[in-house]
């Protein structure tokens, strides 16, 4: 058996990215650190033999890393990081002096101190954009001056088997004394663009879905089963057969149910949410229907309905309110569990959260689809052995596949 490579994940959170690196069968994660000690209870719990450090990594000297991953300088061969990325999303206020985004100046300096063979950075897209171009600019100046060569890409995950409309953007690091040993710069996923997102969204809107290119919401959710606003349970039994590969392939040997609960919405709002429609929203309703905020404007995105041959959207850590995104289940009157939303960051059932309801909706949202990571982690170990395991051929696999 040849040797695995080596892996470490900073801001790992509950290992979107370490889970990924694992189903390869490719790589030992030697490290995952995090200051959100939730999440590294919640990885533990579902792996008890990973090496996960709780720990604020704006605060750690690169000795004190490499000491708690018991490695030395260049011995990582990939190392991932997810620095947080809420003073840049598109979602609430964008704020470049966020001290958050500090941190990825510092992963910049982690990565030119403990010097991986390659580095993945993964953030918002905005981070490559007109105002966040100085960060931008700091942050690969500064791997720059490291001796790293970068690659960028936004990534869709709906190309990567994930069924959702997500994008991120992957920076990619590369020593400059490693030669890249495949000739692709990125996974290239399905090319399927026959359709955009908005075209999906509006045919479903329109009461005309499109068949997505990728796996719809319902070959991703619908066999889980039924449950009320503010139901369900932490555990429970399926109450039917898996009838898509996705929901097969998720489930794998798992008999229990996990997190498969909702949470209740007031009368009020179960009322407006039975006036939307299946792939419908707030500014469909009539002017008197419509959900307002206090100043009496109506939320155009807010207030969604899945559609169920449609594609679900990027999954935030807001899933579970109903204003904040297209969250409302398609058949079901409540917003989306928290093993759904798991399974459409392509999490596998017998993954388990742990921890308090708004823990578990973080640890979700913020996650790194990890089919996606896995993709990126083949691509990782083609770069540096020049072969390919082949399990990750997208083209050979139809929808509805892994
Ligand atoms: C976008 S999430 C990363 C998600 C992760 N890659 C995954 O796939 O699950 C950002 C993470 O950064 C962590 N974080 C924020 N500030 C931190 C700090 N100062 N030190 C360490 N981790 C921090 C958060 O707890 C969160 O888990």
């Amino acid at each position: 058996m040849t040797a695995r490579l080596t892996h470490v994940d900073l801001f790992a959170g509950v290992g979107g990215f370490t889970l990924g690196f694992e189903a390869t069968g490719r790589y030992r994660t030697a490290l995952m650190a995090d200051s959100d000690y939730s999440a590294a209870l919640t990885f533990k719990r579902n792996r008890p033999q990973a090496r996960y450090w709780p720990k604020d990594l704006s605060k750690v000297a690169v000795d004190e890393l490499l000491g708690t991953a018991e490695l030395e300088p260049e011995e990582i061969d990939v190392l991932t990081a997810g620095p947080p990325c809420q003073g840049l999303s598109k979602v609430g206020a964008r704020l470049l002096d966020d001290p958050r985004n500090q941190l990825l100046k510092h992963t910049a300096e982690l990565i030119g101190a403990t010097r991986p063979k390659l580095a993945i950075i993964e953030n918002v897209p905005s981070l490559w954009w007109d105002e966040h171009s100085e960060l931008f600019a700091e942050l690969s100046d500064a791997l720059d001056r490291e001796g790293y060569d970068l690659d960028m890409q936004v990534l869709e995950a709906w190309r990567f088997g994930v069924p959702q409309l997500r994008r991120r953007l992957f920076i990619l690091a590369t020593r400059e004394d490693i030669e890249h040993r495949s000739t692709k710069r990125f996974p290239e996923g399905r090319e399927l663009d026959r359709f955009t997102a908005r075209d999906l969204i509006r045919a479903a809107e329109n009461g005309e879905p499109l068949y997505p290119p990728g796996l719809s919401v319902e070959e991703a959710i619908g066999d889980l089963p039924t449950i009320p606003a503010g139901g369900g349970k932490e555990a429970m039994a399926y109450d039917g057969e898996p009838t898509s590969d996705y929901q097969r392939a998720r489930r794998g040997d798992t008999d229990i149910l996990f997190n498969h609960r909702a949470r209740a919405h007031s009368a009020a709002m179960l009322k407006k949410m039975e006036m939307i429609a299946e792939g419908g929203r707030n500014q469909e309703l009539a002017d008197e229907q419509r959900l307002r905020s206090a100043d009496g404007e109506y939320f155009s995105q807010a207030y969604a309905r899945l559609h169920r041959h449609g594609i679900a959207q990027t999954i935030t850590t807001y899933f579970q309110n109903p204003g904040s995104g297209r969250f409302i289940h398609y058949r079901d009157l409540r917003a989306l569990s928290v093993r759904e939303a798991a399974r459409f960051q392509s999490f596998d059932d017998d993954f388990m959260f742990t921890g308090k309801f708004e823990q578990q909706m973080r640890h979700v949202g913020n996650a790194v689809p990890v089919l996606l990571a896995e993709h990126l982690a083949e691509h990782c170990a083609a770069i540096l052995t020049g072969e390919r395991s082949g399990e990750n051929d997208l083209v050979a696999n139809g929808p509805g596949s892994r």
